[in-house]
């Protein structure tokens, strides 16, 4: 199903062009047809677990097996699994684009995988670890560095994090998202429920200073009455139709 609210200027074909500057943050739904859970399913567990007990420093200080575990099997699942449509999309439009910004919640590495170049990646990287003394942060994606046991750093030794940002820590990179927000034509939130700070409040930024604001997502999330535009559908079915829809007319 497609429907629009607040359509005081609804889409019209142009609304992106070559040299518009676009934003694009994307969450959970855009990986969900690459068979990624999204984070607030019915059950309010994330992978049968309290979001407290495996994304939090808390959580990690209290039990850190269990968190280590826990992202050992999500890092182990991304050699499962593809981009889909909608990431692959995402990097047609960027092609186009002279200006464009992908910010990006999903720690998985599917955008990349699919091509996307601008990329931030505001809540890490499960394909990455980081040493707990010296903040050393390398991919390890090799057999040796899937398995249960704790990894340590080959410069100090120390113990090897996830690179997640947890609740409570500092998202990545937020000066240089910020200045895209606030500069840009167009906003694009794809498959994000709007619970998470302070990711949700992107839209409001780029809304502040007149951004055009669309919002895709299988259900109307929490802030859906701020976008300008909301899309309800499924992101890798819709986003490789609205892509060509821009690029081309
Ligand atoms: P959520 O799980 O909160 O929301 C995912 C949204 O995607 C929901 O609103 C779904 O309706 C929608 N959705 C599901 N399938 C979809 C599809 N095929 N196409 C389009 N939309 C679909 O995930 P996020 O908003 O990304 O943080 O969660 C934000 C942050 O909360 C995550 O980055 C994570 C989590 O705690 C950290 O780990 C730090």
């Amino acid at each position: 199903m497609v429907f629009h609210l607040n359509t005081k200027n609804q889409t019209d074909d142009s609304m992106i062009t070559k040299q518009s500057r676009v934003v694009i943050l994307t969450g959970a739904g855009i990986s969900a047809e690459s068979g990624i859970r999204t984070f607030r399913d019915s059950d309010g567990l994330w992978e049968n677990h309290r979001i407290e007990e495996v994304a939090t420093p808390e959580g990690w200080r209290a039990n850190p097996e269990l968190v280590w575990n826990f992202y050992q099997q999500r890092r182990r699942q991304l050699l499962n699994v593809e981009p889909n449509q909608g990431h692959l999309a995402l990097e047609e439009l960027e092609n186009h684009l002279e200006n464009f910004l992908l910010v990006t919640q999903n720690v998985d590495d599917l955008h990349e995988r699919a091509g996307s170049k601008n990329l931030i990646h505001m809540h890490g990287e499960l394909a990455k670890l980081r040493c707990e003394d010296c903040q050393l942060v390398e991919t390890l994606m090799e057999d040796q560095h899937l398995l249960d046991a704790f990894l340590y750093c080959r410069q100090c030794d120390g113990r090897l994090r996830p690179h997640i940002v947890w609740f409570n820590e500092m998202p990545m990179q937020m000066p240089e998202i910020e200045k895209a927000l606030s500069e840009c034509d167009v906003f694009v939130a794809i498959g994000t429920s709007g619970h998470v700070y302070p990711a949700a409040n992107f839209l409001h930024i780029a809304r502040n200073h007149g951004a055009y604001t669309i919002g895709i997502n299988l259900e109307p999330p929490e802030n859906v009455h701020f976008f300008d535009e909301f899309i309800q559908g499924k992101a890798a079915e819709i986003l490789p139709y609205l892509v060509q829809k821009w690029i081309h007319d």
